[in-house]
């Protein structure tokens, strides 16, 4: 069953339910707002975090549940060439061109379509919106199946281009904004790739083995946080992409409060792993505040700064191909 509810008749929030979990949308950067699950105790919790008041998803940064476009993480210096053509991004976190610029797709009214379990989201992104070359045509579609939540990626392009979509929710599995380091993390990855101090990918690889990083196993998130790693003090946490090793079910994130998994599948090669670093305290729903590693996000993607960094860069997308990916999200509970 979906159902609409109109905000200011800007904003419209889309709800997609079953018998086993419940879905609200934003048709504002094709954003999760709530993820509604049920816990061990069969208590519904959000597992999400996100705003009280929709409008604040316009007025503030920080991407909550948002997708984001044309390209996520940063693009070193906003600038590219493709072609012979030198093409310049807006700069907006510190030298570099973060999550698509300064209104990227996050900041965009997509239009859509719904039945009854699926909702198609579209946004038409004309050529050179935020620096970017080509007119980019989008769809998201979010599709609730049991409990399972997928999200299908496709984009064409007018011209040769840039693309690297993800989306960018915050999760705690314990339904509000607490310290996400008792979360139980496993990461089918033993590569990351090192970041510097202004979060820009370098381009170096490492071994995950012997490092706060290594996730192989299960183990709490707070035992990397509290590292003294010089990458996550770099970073203030973990902000870094991690290499999957498998195409299946390749993060799992498991709260033993509420005894909900997470499982994460996803066609894309790596996620940017992210505990929240810089959430400010903002207020978000029922004006509780959002610190700094309340939330882990998982970002699923291609290489930051991939076209700096990668011969025939999977991120380039030509006139006649498609740019098509998919991550799903899966909630079990204990009991
Ligand atoms: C990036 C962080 C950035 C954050 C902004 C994440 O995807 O990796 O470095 O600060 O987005 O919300």
């Amino acid at each position: 069953m979906t159902k609409v509810i109109a905000h200011n008749n800007l904003i419209d929030e889309i709800i997609l339910r079953n018998e086993e979990m419940e879905v609200h949308l934003l048709n504002l950067g094709a954003t999760i707002k709530n993820i509604y699950v049920s816990d061990a105790q069969k208590h519904i919790r959000d597992v999400v975090l996100g705003y009280g008041d929709v409008f604040d998803y316009m007025r503030y940064d920080g991407y909550l549940g948002a997708s984001v476009g044309r390209c996520a993480n940063r693009i070193a210096k906003g600038r590219f060439t493709l072609d012979g053509k030198t093409y310049h991004l807006p700069i907006n976190n510190g030298p570099h061109s973060l999550h698509g610029g300064l209104k990227g797709f996050s900041y965009r009214l997509f239009d859509y379509i719904y039945t009854n379990h699926q909702v198609t989201f579209h946004y038409l992104s004309p050529d050179g919106q935020e620096g970017y070359p080509g007119t980019l045509d989008v769809y998201v579609t979010y599709t609730l199946d049991k409990t399972t939540l997928t999200m299908d990626y496709q984009a064409v392009t007018s011209q040769t281009t840039l693309v690297n979509l993800t989306n960018h929710t915050y999760f705690n599995l314990d339904g509000i904004a607490c310290p996400i380091d008792d979360h139980l993390l496993t990461v089918k990855a033993s590569h990351y790739a090192l970041v510097d101090g202004d979060g820009l990918v370098t381009g170096e690889i490492r071994d995950i083995h012997h490092t706060p990083f290594d996730f192989t196993k299960e183990k709490a998130i707070g035992e990397a946080l509290h590292s003294d790693d010089p990458q996550i003090i770099l970073a203030r946490g973990l902000d870094h992409p991690f290499l999957f090793d498998d195409n299946h079910d390749q993060v799992i994130l498991r709260s033993k409060a509420s005894g909900i998994t997470m499982k994460v599948s996803t066609s894309l090669p790596l996620a940017q792993i992210y505990s929240a670093n810089y959430l400010d305290g903002r207020l978000g729903k029922h004006k509780y505040p959002m610190n700094a590693q309340s939330a882990l996000c998982i970002e699923t993607s291609y290489l930051p700064d991939s076209i700096h960094l990668e011969k025939d860069s999977p991120t380039i997308l030509k006139p006649g191909e498609s740019y098509q990916a998919s991550t799903s999200y899966t909630f079990t509970h204990e009991g």
